[in-house]
């Protein structure tokens, strides 16, 4: 299996990261973490171990305050706009954060639009961007109907369709046109969206996002109002990203300029999400500043060079969510293995995280109650799903002695974590609480069997 790439910086050396044998570096957890007198982990003021003990395990922890700072710093870095990528960890608190910090939010599905537009009783559509490499005609019609604020089209079966329901209702959509730019984000093949041989957008090597620019231009039923592109997720170097625009302002030049087919028409480029973010002690991320920074400043050089007047906006996820949660968890069975390692199995797992099976992402972990000490064992921490593969952290740094009941925990497991998990082994899944000031409230409660009862039809 491909692995993700740990971080660049850290692959050549530059950057020391921390001792994985050392306590949890504060760098991996929420902003708000801190170590009690007690060794104790807080966050958001709250006792890891109490929150345990309250609401039980397996159990995101999101730190309200985490969040709030990475909208912040993604609207100030993003003069243009900013819209949160619902994708990475969506529920109806998490959407009012995003948009009450400022941001709109991107949904990939009718499921993701249906539970922002849910969440607010006032009209939230106009901050809404719709996604989808295959969109169905009832998802585009919801969107349409609800007058979502922009809808990102994938290709021209869409096109044809926005046509046809414009038919029928006259409405005019806002629309930005999904291009790949042959840029290849080193991260792992199944989040590298901007080569050339990809499932999503028109390749504008292959002269088709011409023809689709030419051909949304012309048409009565939308409204084309710029490019997206976004060329992959946990991507550590920026200049991957500014590449892609300088392959997007070449592209756009002589169609959006003076004289083409779509003269005056891009208000909006998008260079969508993909900041990475560090999961363990040896990998450095860029900061959303710096990622902002980059990206603003090649913008405007490319603008002025091209006379194109667009605004530059931006959908991050991952680098907003991710590190603003830790997952909590029960050890339950401790296998040793002689001569070769220790299992510790957890009351989670896949279900809650499926990253490590689907990218061998790595992850680090600690024990809540313990959270100041030295961590010089290694284990192998696994979940309890029916897999050999459910292995949540290949080698996990552990103070010595951990037992059959304590506490264990997973940092940087707000983002693909919640949302990408799925009941396997009809195993539900976990409650997820935002804590601040103290205060923990719960945001999506414990999935149970009688839920999952619930669709069966006898
Ligand atoms: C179109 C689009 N925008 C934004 C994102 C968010 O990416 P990330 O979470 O890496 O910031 C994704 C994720 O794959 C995406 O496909």
């Amino acid at each position: 299996m491909t692995t993700e790439p740990h971080s660049a910086a850290a692959a050549e050396g530059e950057v020391p990261g921390d001792d994985p044998s050392g306590p949890i570096p504060l760098r991996l957890l929420p902003d708000t973490a801190r170590v009690s007198g007690q060794g104790h982990l807080h966050i958001g003021g709250c006792d890891l171990v109490d929150l345990a003990a309250e609401f039980g395990t397996p159990l995101f922890v999101y730190d309200e305050a985490h969040l709030c700072a990475r909208c912040r710093d993604v609207v100030g870095a993003f003069d243009g706009g900013a819209a949160y990528a619902a994708k990475a960890f969506l529920c109806a608190a998490m959407a009012r954060l995003a948009i009450s910090e400022g941001m709109d939010i991107d949904v990939a599905s009718g499921g993701e639009l249906q539970t922002v537009l849910r969440a607010f009783d006032d009209d939230v559509a106009q901050r809404v961007v719709l996604h989808g490499n295959n969109k169905s005609v009832a998802e585009l019609a919801m969107a349409r109907e609800a007058g979502v604020g922009r809808i990102v089209v994938d290709s021209f079966a869409e096109l044809d369709c926005l046509d046809e329901l414009h038919r029928a209702d006259g409405a005019v959509p806002r629309v930005l046109l999904r291009v790949t730019p042959g840029v290849r984000a080193e991260t792992h093949e199944y989040i590298s969206t901007g080569q050339a041989d990809s499932k999503f957008g028109f390749g504008i090597g292959q002269g088709v996002a011409i023809a689709a620019v030419e051909r949304a231009a012309a048409m009565s039923s939308i409204e084309l109002v710029g490019i997206h592109c976004h060329i992959g997720s946990q991507v550590f170097r920026v200049e991957s990203l500014a590449r892609a625009l300088d392959v997007v302002a070449e592209f756009a030049a002589p169609l959006f300029g003076d004289g083409g087919p779509a003269a005056g028409r891009l208000e909006e480029l998008s260079i969508g999400g993909g900041l990475g973010v560090a999961y363990v002690e040896s990998e450095q991320a860029p900061t959303i500043t710096e990622w902002g920074d980059v990206l603003s400043s090649r913008w405007a050089a490319l603008a002025r060079q091209h006379g194109l007047g667009a605004r530059l906006v931006a959908e991050p996820g991952r680098a907003i969510a991710a590190a603003a949660a830790v997952t909590l968890y029960t050890a339950g069975s401790i296998k040793e293995v002689p001569g070769v390692r220790t299992y510790v199995a957890v009351d989670g797992g896949y279900g809650d995280n499926p990253r490590p099976m689907l990218y061998g992402s790595d992850y680090t972990a600690f024990m809540p109650a313990r959270a100041g000490e030295p961590r010089p064992d290694r284990v192998r921490l696994v979940g309890k799903h029916c897999e050999s593969g459910d292995v949540i952290v290949r080698s996990a740094p552990m103070p010595a002695g951990l037992a059959t009941g304590d506490l264990v925990a997973t940092p940087v497991t707000g983002a693909y974590g919640y949302s990408m998990g799925a009941p396997y082994n009809r195993i539900g899944r976990p409650a997820v609480v935002f804590v601040a000031g103290g205060d923990a409230r719960l945001v999506i409660r414990r999935e149970t069997v009688d839920d999952m009862l619930a669709l069966d039809v006898l």
